[in-house]
């Protein structure tokens, strides 16, 4: 067999490529399966996930006692203790917690863009919000 450096390096060419797009079909794959948990997708974001996000996230400056040393009334006169209170303000959280960072105030609670989209996508699915 006659070695042809052409045709050589076509084949060596098209392994890199072939290599190349079967790592980033890999990660395609992975980013894809990832995705639909992070961000709660809309099916299985339970209600005791929300339940303690409002605990660690509202409910020290949003409920009728407030734990924050520095209220003693509800903040912004909202009080969010039961789903139902989210439900009622739908529209207000998707505003000031999912779309924008404005509540938590400060984040002093340090609450994460993946505990915003979970919020997020529960209040979707269970008002239409968003
Ligand atoms: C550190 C205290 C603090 C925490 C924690 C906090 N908030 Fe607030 N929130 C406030 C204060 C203060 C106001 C009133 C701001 C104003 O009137 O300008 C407010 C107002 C709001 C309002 C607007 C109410 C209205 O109708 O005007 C919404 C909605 C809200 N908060 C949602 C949330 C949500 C959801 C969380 C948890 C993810 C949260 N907040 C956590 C302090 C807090």
């Amino acid at each position: 067999m006659v070695f042809r450096p052409f045709e050589f390096f076509e084949q060596s060419c098209r392994l890199l490529l072939l290599a190349g797009a079967s790592t980033l079909f890999a990660a395609t794959a992975i980013v894809v399966s990832i995705k639909p948990a992070s961000a709660g997708g809309d099916a299985d974001i339970s209600d005791d996930e929300i339940s303690a996000i409002l605990e660690t996230h509202c409910v020290s400056c949003h409920s009728e006692e407030p734990t924050h040393p520095a209220y003693t009334i509800p903040q912004g006169g909202l009080v969010l203790e039961s789903l139902d209170d989210v439900r009622d303000n739908a529209d207000a959280i998707m505003l000031q917690t999912v779309e924008s960072d404005i509540m938590p105030l400060g984040n002093e609670t340090g609450m994460s863009d993946d505990e915003r989209a979970l919020l997020g996508a529960w209040l979707a699915r269970e008002t239409g919000a968003g």
